[in-house]
């Protein structure tokens, strides 16, 4: 097959993804300017082969060697501009690290993303699964992306409305899987910021502090310490942060447990449903701080799963449906998976 000079062959994805599995791919490109991507999408390549985007690779399960090839996108830069009295935009491009354009922004001043600190990926990525923590997700603050098609190389801009948001999804998690690389993202963003620190985790790492009057870098800095304390750091520790969603049921549902399960944890949401705290779920089940061979559940947080070094995807992926499997026959809740696998 006739190849453009940039791209690599067999290259191990071990690096390249938080879970730190050794899986090869095929073929591999990193793509640093809009020339380099439409050159791709000219040549051919990516309509003859299998094909992966590539962020941070923090939010996905290899499971198998790539047989086609992965596209890493690494295009940097940020912008501001058009800014009214209360609120300016910002716009990065998808190859920029998430925490470093949240702290950019903190730095700045401009209000709206701090709670989401520390969640690593690239900007590229955010809005694919629509990322939240702490009472925020990047639709509360978003304005648009611009997209590449990947058949005809055209760009796209996408408003919050043509984005389908929900919890942990987006349309490019649904019916635009794989057919548009994100290519910049633009949040419209506060200059008189009001916190959000309404969840408790955050309310009391500030008491602690004697924060009375916090800023966005207090709430920044709180919700990375709260991170650092709950979540495994991949660098030491493979994971993908948290496995699976948390599940939603009706009120009628979440009733019908609490009498067997007093003590289960769940939350209300605005349409009446409630959300159920799958870390909760699986540690009922005796999973918290599991291990066979490498592949473990996470022994502070059950919602993660855990590489302890030379595990394969496919042995994460069996102790995930484990996992969910004896959620189902103990409580009858499907967990659904919010790690993308591959
Ligand atoms: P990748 O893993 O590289 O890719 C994820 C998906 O996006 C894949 O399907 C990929 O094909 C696609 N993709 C990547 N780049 C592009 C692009 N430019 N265009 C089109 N498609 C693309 N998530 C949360 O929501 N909240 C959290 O609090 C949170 N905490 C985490 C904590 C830890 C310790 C870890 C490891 C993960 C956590 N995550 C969290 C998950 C993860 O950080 C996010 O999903 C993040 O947005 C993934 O970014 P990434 O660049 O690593 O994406
Ligand atoms: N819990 C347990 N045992 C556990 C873990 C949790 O009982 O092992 C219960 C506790 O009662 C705890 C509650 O579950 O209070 C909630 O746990 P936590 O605050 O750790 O949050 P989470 O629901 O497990 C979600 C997101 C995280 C996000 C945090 C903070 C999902 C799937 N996960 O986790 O996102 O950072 O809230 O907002 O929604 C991710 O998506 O990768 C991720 C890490």
């Amino acid at each position: 097959m006739e190849q453009t000079p940039y791209i690599k062959e067999n290259v191990s994805l071990r690096r390249f993804n938080t879970f730190h599995i050794d899986a090869t791919a095929l073929y591999f490109i990193e793509v640093n300017d809009y020339k380099q991507l439409s050159e791709l999408i000219e040549s051919d390549f990516l309509n003859k082969n299998p094909h992966l985007l590539l962020g941070g690779g923090s939010n996905l399960l290899f499971t198998n060697n790539f047989n086609g090839i992965v596209v890493q996108i690494k295009n940097k830069g940020i912008e501001s501009f058009n800014s009214t009295d209360n609120t300016v935009l910002v716009k990065a491009a998808a190859g920029e690290n998430w925490h470093e354009f949240v702290a950019y922004c903190v730095d700045k001043g401009f209000g709206g993303l701090e709670n989401l600190s520390l969640i690593p990926g690239n900007v590229g990525s955010c809005p694919i699964q629509n990322i939240g923590a702490y009472g925020v997700e990047i639709k509360d603050c978003f304005y648009s992306l611009e997209a590449i098609d990947l058949k005809t190389g055209e760009l796209k801009t996408f408003h919050a409305i043509d984005c389908n948001y929900g919890y942990r999804y987006s349309i490019f998690k649904g019916e635009l899987k794989g057919k548009f690389a994100i290519w910049s993202v633009t949040f419209q963003l506060n200059l008189n910021p009001v916190v959000h620190v309404e969840y408790g985790a955050i309310k009391h790492e500030l008491e602690a502090k004697g924060i009375e009057n916090p800023g966005i870098k207090d709430v920044s800095e709180a919700v990375c310490t709260i991170r650092r304390s709950k979540l495994p750091d991949p660098e030491i520790l493979g994971n993908a942060g948290s496995f699976f969603k948390n599940p939603t049921v009706d009120l009628k549902f979440a009733n019908k447990l609490r009498e067997s399960f007093p003590k289960l944890v769940s939350y209300p949401l605005t349409d009446g449903n409630e959300k159920l705290a799958a870390g909760w779920l699986i540690e009922q089940c005796g999973w918290k701080g599991f291990r066979e061979g490498d592949a473990g559940v996470h022994e502070n947080q059950a919602l993660v799963l855990v590489n302890y070094g030379n595990a394969k995807g496919s042995q994460i992926l069996t102790l995930a449906y484990r996992v969910l499997n004896s959620v189902y026959e103990r409580f009858g809740v499907k967990l659904e998976m919010e790690v993308n696998v591959i």
